[in-house]
């Protein structure tokens, strides 16, 4: 019998009010109808109402963050990359000294971007099961007074790990030097306050725990920094100082914005509100993440955290010890049956890993453990 003809007799097929396959993926995510509807509309760059729009938008993240006084929200165009390079050049200046916590692909990127725009860096590694080590980090800001700026992956995706943000925080303020934090797979589902967790600035982008679609980041910057900036970027199109000055003057982007993204971020944002805001859609995230968790151990798979190191954002699960287990096979039955899920990324062990965030719930997580249970009993695994 061919896999079609399998899964067409399954009966535990899951799909998407559009039909899509369900993304249990870093992003881009599953996003709600009505979100996907809000873009159902053409707007020109310079019509007023898409120019409140980016307005609002800017202090709808703002007041996520809790930032709405000593901060300004800029955003960018692009993938979120985009946003940590334009943080990255527009905020370390060229004489500037960066120290990046690293315990994943994203600290990693954070480091080539560094090496790209020429700026002076230095690396502080643990490996990718371990959180950013807040001691050393101490130690390292009290011996090299010559580091200007700390980077730092708030929930590294590449395993799902949460790093301690709150006390790296406070020690990158004591030792007053400047915080940029990469928040992409957090802002919107784990708290991130400029009152409670002082920073210089933070990058996130549309389409991951704020719901909306791919297409552009933003950076929240502390409002003195950003006026201190000018000069500082290598490259026209990611200097947010120019960005921001755009946006001041005329309430334009600079260059084409993506206007259909930010329809459906306006919405997006609307329906965290709805929802009851970060406080609620954490709590469906771990939620998610408890069945999802519990249903994997229960049908065998182990993961490769501790349960104290994992923020409720995606999992990631280690590659079973079964000849039978294959990846792309297990990988290609789940698609069919309308779940995508995501090669692992970590470096030292071979993993995949499953997102819990997006427009999902309890169903859908249910409905991947059945897809799983399944598809295990197809490939003729019964138990690892
Ligand atoms: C923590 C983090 N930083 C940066 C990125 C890069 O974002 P993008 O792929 O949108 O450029 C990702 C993407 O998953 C991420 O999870």
């Amino acid at each position: 019998m061919t896999l079609e003809k399998k899964l067409d007799s399954a009966d535990d097929i899951t799909q998407s009010a559009t039909g899509d396959a369900y993304l249990l993926t870093p992003g881009p995510l599953t996003t709600s109808l009505t979100v996907k509807e809000s873009m159902l509309h053409d707007y020109g760059s310079r019509d007023g109402s898409f120019i409140e729009l980016t307005a609002d938008v800017c202090n709808r993240l703002l007041k996520i963050a809790d930032a709405e006084d000593h901060h300004v929200c800029v955003p960018m165009q692009g993938s979120g990359t985009f946003a940590v390079e334009a943080m990255l050049a527009t905020l370390v200046p060229p004489q500037g000294k960066l120290l990046n916590l690293v315990n994943g692909a994203y600290g990693q990127r954070i480091s080539e971007i560094c090496r790209y725009l020429n700026r002076d860096f230095l690396v502080q590694e643990s490996a990718e099961d371990v959180a950013v080590d807040v001691e050393e980090l101490n130690n390292t800001l009290s011996a090299d007074k010559s580091i200007t700026h700390v980077s730092v992956i708030y929930c590294e995706t590449t395993s799902g790990i949460l790093n301690p943000l709150e006390q790296i925080a406070k020690v990158v303020a004591e030792h007053g030097r400047a915080l940029l934090i990469d928040a992409m797979s957090t802002f919107g589902a784990l708290p991130l306050s400029a009152n409670k967790t002082p920073f210089t600035a933070m990058a996130a982008s549309s389409n991951k725990c704020l719901q909306g679609v791919p297409g552009m980041g933003f950076c929240i910057i502390e409002k003195d920094t950003l006026a201190s900036s000018e000069g500082n970027a290598h490259s026209l199109s990611l200097d947010l100082y120019k960005q921001a000055q755009g946006l001041k003057t005329s309430g334009q982007w600079r260059f084409t914005p993506p206007v259909h993204c930010m329809l459906a971020l306006a919405q997006a944002l609307k329906e965290l509100e709805a929802e009851g805001g970060i406080a609620s859609r954490e709590r469906r995230y771990r939620e998610n993440h408890k069945i999802l968790r519990e249903g994997m151990q229960a049908l065998g798979f182990n993961t490769l955290l501790a349960e104290e190191l994992q923020a409720p954002i995606i999992l990631t699960f280690l590659k079973p010890d079964n000849p039978a287990f294959e990846f792309q096979q297990f990988y290609s039955r789940l698609n069919a049956r309308g779940f995508v899920i995501y090669p692992g990324k970590i470096t030292h062990a071979e993993t995949f890993r499953i997102g819990c965030i997006g427009d999902i719930g309890s169903n859908e997580m249910e409905g991947v453990l059945l897809a799983i249970k399944s598809t295990l009993s197809e490939m003729g695994i019964d138990k690892f």
